[in-house]
């Protein structure tokens, strides 16, 4: 028999779910009521991104990650985006909260803070450890972050036509550099230094790095196509994820102000320095040393970047 609509979604149980810890035992007023419930919303979007980005991770973890696969991944990460965009909207019903209205009820949360968001921290940890003062932060526990699984995809671009760990792969690399420094050098002999220390790396840091730049510089090739598409989710994502934490601060700071938070933390201080953690930092670094296409090495074995039949 077709379930109804209440009961494919499990209404009756999710709306009973409004009442604060108590239970039935304290009337809440209007304005918790709407305090809770925007809360459980965020809480079920952040359902939905874990899942998202889990897909997405699943998909780049593999060893071989084909074409076709791309699309899907990249079909993930614009669902998460999206959510990420309404999130930072969300605020402001939030901020229908009068601040006064919101110290009425301010002690019931006692030291409960959105810092113990356990989704919060699972997203945090999908999307991979952050820089903090140049120091990696937060890895996760088990499986593979959405950054580790994009650092070694990027690790295997085919880079002039070389495939990653075949012979002679590793001259080609270093040649496709040096050209690209010599490029570099011509048009921005000043800032040079920073792109020669980017490659300075070990050999699997300089071959990752290299295969980014190499799809970045040569976006309009078909079979890069995809894979530029993908990096430009990344950053999309991140880019929302900031934003969103950004909006959360200002929020936060026309609601308390000043005050440390019911976590413990020092409140809108706290909140604006999570916005400086980046989790896709080469993906950032490398915009800064981008060179126009004409200046570009010459692209060796165009062919190998074509679509091809099967
Ligand atoms: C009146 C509304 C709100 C105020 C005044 C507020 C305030 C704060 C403050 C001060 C912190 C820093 C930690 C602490 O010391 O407590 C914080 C963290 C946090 N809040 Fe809110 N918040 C509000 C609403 C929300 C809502 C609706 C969500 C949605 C789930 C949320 C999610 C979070 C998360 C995830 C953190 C941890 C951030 C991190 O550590 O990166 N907050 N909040």
């Amino acid at each position: 028999m077709s379930p109804t609509y209440s009961e494919y979604l499990r209404l009756e149980e999710l709306l009973k779910l409004q009442t604060g810890v108590e239970g039935e035992t304290r009337k809440i007023s209007n304005d918790e009521l709407h305090f809770i419930l925007v809360h459980q919303n965020f809480e079920l979007w952040f359902k939905l991104v874990i899942n998202e980005l889990k897909c997405t991770s699943d998909i780049l973890s593999s060893d071989y990650v084909e074409e076709t696969k791309l699309p899907q991944a990249v079909h993930h990460m614009e669902r998460v985006i999206e959510t990420f965009k309404l999130m930072s909207q969300q605020w402001r019903v939030m901020e229908t909260l009068e601040p006064q209205d919101f110290l009425n009820f301010r002690d019931e949360l006692g030291t409960a803070s959105g810092f113990e968001s356990f989704q919060m921290r699972e997203m945090e940890a999908l999307m991979g450890s952050k820089w903090i003062d140049g120091k990696l932060v937060g890895k996760p526990e088990s499986g593979k972050s959405l950054y580790d699984a994009t650092c070694d995809w990027l690790e295997r671009t085919p880079i002039q036509g070389s495939v990653y760990a075949s012979e002679g792969d590793e001259k080609q690399v270093d040649k496709f550099i040096s050209d690209y420094l010599s490029a570099h050098k011509k048009l921005y002999p000043d800032t040079n230094e920073e792109v020669v220390s980017f490659f300075d790396e070990d050999k699997s840091l300089r071959r990752r790095r290299a295969g980014l730049v190499f799809i970045e510089s040569y976006r309009e090739l078909p079979l890069l196509s995809w894979p530029r598409k993908l990096i430009s989710t990344l950053i999309e994502l991140e880019q929302a994820m900031i934003l969103w934490r950004t909006s959360h601060a200002r929020m936060v700071e026309r609601m308390i102000g000043r005050r440390i938070g019911t976590g413990g933390s020092s409140g809108v201080d706290y909140l604006d320095m999570t916005t400086k953690y980046r989790v896709f930092v080469d993906l950032w670094a490398v915009r800064s040393i981008l060179i126009k296409k004409d200046a570009l090495p010459t692209l060796k074995n165009k062919e190998f970047y074509e679509f091809r039949g099967e």
